[in-house]
Order: C-alpha cells, then sequence, then structure tokens
C-alpha cells in the first residue's frame, strides 16, 4: 500500500508548528491557531528535528502542555538548539516550565492551581495586549517556575500564590505562560494566542477552506491515473461525504462509492442518506449487509469485540467489493487530523477504544490509499463542504460512530434493544430539534444497557428497561460536557420515551464529562 503521508501539508500557508509534550489540549491549541485563519501543525516532541524545521519551515512554535514533571529525569525535552532558530516560541503550561529550565531557571513542585485563577499583570507587553490589570485564566498544574533567570521578565503573576503566570524573554522572541489560553474558560486566552500568532510571529492569515479546494481537486487529479477508479466508503457523515464528493469532483464516475447498511442504523437513517448522497451528487453501491452483521453480533457482549467484529465484517465487504472490479486501485478515507495525530503518538499510550474507519482494508489488497482530508480538524471539514456547496442536513449533521447503534447498546446487541434505542433516539433528536439546541450539541442520543426498573403502568407492576440520555457539547470530541438541556426539554424526552417506546420504564440523564468518561458507552 502506497504511504498516504505522501498527501501534502499545507506548508504554503504560514505555518505556526505546536510540539506536543502530551497535553490533553494539544489539538485545542491547533485548532485556535487555526480559527485565525492560519495553518497549524503537530509534531510529537521526539520528532523534533533539524531536518524537520528545514522541511516545514515554522514561523512560530509553540510548545503544549503535558503530565510530566521537567525536573524527572526521563522528562520529554526538545533540544537546546530549538532556542537560537531565531523563530517567535511561545510555552504553555509544561511548555512554560520547560523554556524556564531550559534557559537556567528552576521548576519545583508546588501547592498546585486548579481552574479559574486571577493573575495580576505587572508589565504591559505584547502577549498579553488587551488584557486589563487583573483577569481570570484557567490553570491546570501542579509544578511551578520557582525561579527564572535574568534573561527572563515577569509579566504576570498568580494572585494568590504569587507564581508566575508569565515570562517574555528580554531579547528574544520567547514566551512562557502557566495558564491556559487555549480553553475557553481563559476568557482573553484567545487574544494571547492572537498576539503571538498574528502581531509577534507576523503570520499571514490566509488559512481558508475556499482556497484549498481547487488545489485538493487537482492533487487527487494527478495522482489517480486514467481508467484507474477509486472506492470510497461513504457512511452519510460529513467526513466520508465529503471525501466522496472531492474524489467525484476530481475523477467523476470513476468514483465507486459504497454505502452499506450494517444493520446499526438510526430510524429511517438509510433513506435519508441516501437521498443526501444523491442531493450531493453521489449515487453510491448500497450494500443492506443487516443480517450478515446482526448475525455474528448475535451473543457478543463485550464492547471491544463488537467492535472487532463490526471492522472485519466491513473490511470483507470492501474486499469483495475491491476484487469484484480490477480497475479499482485506490480508496479514499474520511481520517481527519486527530486520527493521524492519535495513530502517532507516543507508543505504548492506552487505548480507550479501538475506534476505525469504516471501510479500513486489509493491505494485502494492493490499494493505494487518500486521505484528502487528513490535515483537516472537523470544522474545517464542514466548513469545506459548505465551500463545495454541500447543505446544511450534511455539512451540519452530528457526528455518528462507525459501528452505529452497537456501541450505544450496552451488552449483547439484541432485536429488542435495537428496536428501544432507535426509537428513543428518534425521540431525542426530536425534541433537540424541537427546541433549537440541534446545531448547539454535538451529539444527541440514546443509550440503553442491561438494566431494569420496575415500572407502574396503568396501575399494573411493569419491569422495564433504563434508557440514558446522552447530550453533549464538544469542540472536537476529545474533550466533552454534558450540556445543560432546559429541564422542560429533558421532561418532554423522557415522557416521550416512557409513553411511546412501551419497554422502557426509567429514562436517566447523564451527566459525566468527558474525561473521565467518554461520550459513547462502548
Ligand atoms: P468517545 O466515545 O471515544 O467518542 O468519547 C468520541 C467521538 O468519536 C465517535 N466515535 C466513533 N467514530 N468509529 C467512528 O467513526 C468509532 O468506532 C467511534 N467510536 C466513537 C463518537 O461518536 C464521538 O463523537
Amino acid at each position: 500500500m502506497s504511504s498516504a503521508h505522501e498527501w501534502k501539508p499545507y506548508r504554503e500557508h504560514d505555518t505556526v508548528l505546536i510540539v506536543n509534550f502530551g497535553g490533553q489540549y494539544t489539538h485545542l491549541i491547533a485548532r485556535r491557531v487555526r480559527e485565525l485563519n492560519v495553518y497549524s501543525e503537530i509534531v510529537h516532541f521526539f520528532q523534533l528535528s533539524r531536518d524537520l524545521i528545514n522541511e516545514i519551515k515554522p514561523k512560530a512554535l509553540i510548545l503544549s502542555g503535558g503530565p510530566s514533571s521537567v525536573y524527572h529525569p526521563n522528562a520529554p525535552r526538545i533540544p537546546h538548539w530549538v532556542l537560537d532558530l531565531e523563530i517567535p516560541i511561545l510555552g504553555i503550561c509544561y511548555g512554560h516550565q520547560l523554556l524556564a529550565t531550559m534557559l537556567g531557571g528552576r521548576v519545583e513542585r508546588g501547592r498546585g492551581e486548579y481552574g479559574r485563577v486571577e493573575v495580576e499583570v505587572l508589565n504591559e507587553n505584547d502577549i498579553l495586549k488587551g488584557w486589563s490589570r487583573i483577569e481570570t485564566v484557567w490553570m491546570s498544574h501542579s509544578d511551578y517556575v520557582a525561579e527564572l533567570p535574568p534573561e527572563l521578565e515577569v509579566l504576570a503573576v498568580s494572585r494568590d500564590s504569587g507564581y508566575i503566570a508569565a515570562f517574555k524573554h528580554r531579547k528574544k522572541p520567547i514566551y512562557g505562560v502557566q495558564f491556559h489560553p487555549e480553553v475557553i474558560h481563559t476568557p482573553k486566552g484567545r487574544q494571547v494566542i492572537k498576539n503571538f500568532v498574528v502581531n509577534v510571529a507576523s503570520c499571514r492569515q490566509s488559512w481558508r477552506m475556499e482556497n484549498i479546494v481547487d488545489r485538493l481537486i487537482d492533487e487527487i487529479r494527478s495522482r489517480v491515473a486514467e481508467g484507474e477508479k477509486v472506492l470510497c466508503a461513504v457512511s452519510g457523515g460529513v467526513d466520508s461525504t465529503v471525501t466522496a464528493v472531492l474524489v467525484r469532483k476530481a475523477v467523476g464516475d470513476r468514483l465507486v462509492a459504497v454505502f452499506v447498511n450494517h444493520g446499526l442504523l438510526r430510524e429511517g437513517e438509510a433513506e435519508e442518506i441516501l437521498s443526501n448522497l444523491r442531493s450531493a451528487g453521489i449515487d453510491p453501491l448500497y450494500i443492506d449487509a443487516s443480517e450478515r452483521f446482526l448475525s455474528k453480533l448475535r451473543g457478543v457482549s463485550d464492547p471491544e469485540e463488537k467492535r472487532r467484529i463490526i471492522g472485519t465484517e466491513f473490511a470483507r465487504i470492501f474486499e469483495e467489493v475491491a476484487r469484484s472490479d480490477p480497475t479499482i486501485k485506490w480508496l479514499a478515507q474520511g481520517t481527519t487530523y486527530p486520527d493521524v495525530i492519535e495513530s502517532g503518538a507516543v507508543p505504548g499510550a492506552d487505548r480507550i477504544k479501538s475506534h476505525h474507519n469504516v471501510g479500513a482494508l486489509p493491505k494485502d489488497l494492493g490499494l493505494k490509499v487518500l486521505e484528502p482530508i487528513r490535515y483537516l480538524y472537523k470544522d474545517e471539514v464542514r466548513a469545506l463542504g459548505k465551500a463545495l456547496g454541500l447543505p446544511d442536513s450534511i455539512v451540519k449533521r452530528h457526528p455518528f460512530p462507525g459501528p452505529g447503534l452497537a456501541v450505544r447498546i450496552i451488552g449483547e446487541v439484541t432485536d429488542e434493544k435495537l428496536r428501544i434505542v432507535r426509537r428513543a433516539s428518534k425521540i431525542v433528536e426530536e425534541e433537540i430539534r424541537r427546541a433549537g439546541l440541534y446545531d448547539k450539541v454535538w451529539q444527541a442520543f440514546a443509550v440503553v444497557g442491561n438494566d431494569k426498573w420496575i415500572g407502574v403502568k396503568g396501575d399494573a407492576r411493569a419491569e422495564g428497561y433504563i434508557v440514558i440520555v446522552r447530550i453533549v457539547e464538544s469542540e472536537d470530541g476529545m474533550t466533552a460536557d454534558w450540556s445543560k438541556v432546559p429541564y422542560e426539554v429533558l421532561d418532554r424526552i423522557s415522557r416521550r420515551i416512557t409513553a411511546e417506546v412501551p419497554e422502557v420504564t426509567m429514562v436517566t440523564y447523564a451527566i459525566t464529562t468527558k474525561p473521565p468518561s467518554t461520550i459513547e458507552p462502548c
């Protein structure tokens, strides 16, 4: 299989390089930079090399946060020559502590600051431009910079602890902030990132989706030779649909789009997706494989085993399609940037769930891989979809996991539980739309497990299932907060589910953030 890594990144735009030390907000930093219409890329700290810097030619570096302590012997570090590159550097949290240490300062275990903290600005300066003397920021650290070398100047301190909240190098464009400017809980955080990226580093703000459409289509066209076909699995979601539309625009009817119904779709979803795809100019090969998937899942309750079975079955189906036409030489996948970064992350990192890309094919099939949206975040894929003229019903569609309702059914997938989760999910979605919340939330759905609750229906004892409603807000699915939807909306959802789904006697609302929870239950 030829390497997908050949897909060209967008370094013709001014690029901010983010060095990842394993912080949970690294993607958020990259997205904040892109929101300023400046292209950004993430590299893991151990990938940083002179060759990489020469290749990317970043206009600025941002060092992310991370869980380590800089004084630990095995702490992640970067080479010292980075400080002599004469490009602006901003260290955030761990990055701030690392810069202070590299320049001769001292970091110690402190009393810890978590959550909202007030800081006092001591020195007017370029990085904190637009700030008042006192500002609220979001902190999450137990180490702190106890001593700065003479080349560094304190810009701001925490009001309570007196800890250094921001510093600046006296001669070079090197800055450190102990707080997290990338999170929304730092109200003037975006200003800090803008000050750094646009004012200090003078990055041109040219990163816009409408500017990359032509290049994407040209690039696909230049790879796929005359007479070669491209197989693309479409799920109806925005990532695979945008991928298919790009391929279609590039190679016309040499796109072979395949939509597999695994029997784990929501109510009316297959018809809706087919009509959406047709309105986007894509007429997929529709394969109803419901029976095939559901029979394989019978008796299986382990979540990873369910995912494995579904992944394998998908691969088999695509293999069958691919082998049926020898002119199919390519596989187009809707892989996005978080998947790319996560798959290259520190080896040995804990695998939380084996998310799979629908259509992941066995390597020996010899198909070459096209991943046109591999450097884009979901909101950028949506913007790209809009630039391609796709309707809101596709562009604003909530993400839906590849393994479908199988990951919203805890334990074995049975016909009864499928029926319950389908009907309950439909009610959740209808009520969320009715309340005008659909575009505000990331996902809204119902979950069912094996637990029962004694109910009373029409004066009679009734034992029924518990349905869990999960409605979350998120920017990228990596972290999420449960949505504080009005009680009246929850009330309507609960009443309708117990009234319209006879097998249900209790409705609960999931109020745990991610982390520590995940969005889907399995
Ligand atoms: P979790 O449950 O890991 O989900 O917090 C994060 C986001 O990813 C979606 N998700 C999946 N998407 N295949 C997919 O294509 C999968 O196996 C899968 N599992 C979860 C989930 O819906 C959420 O938006």
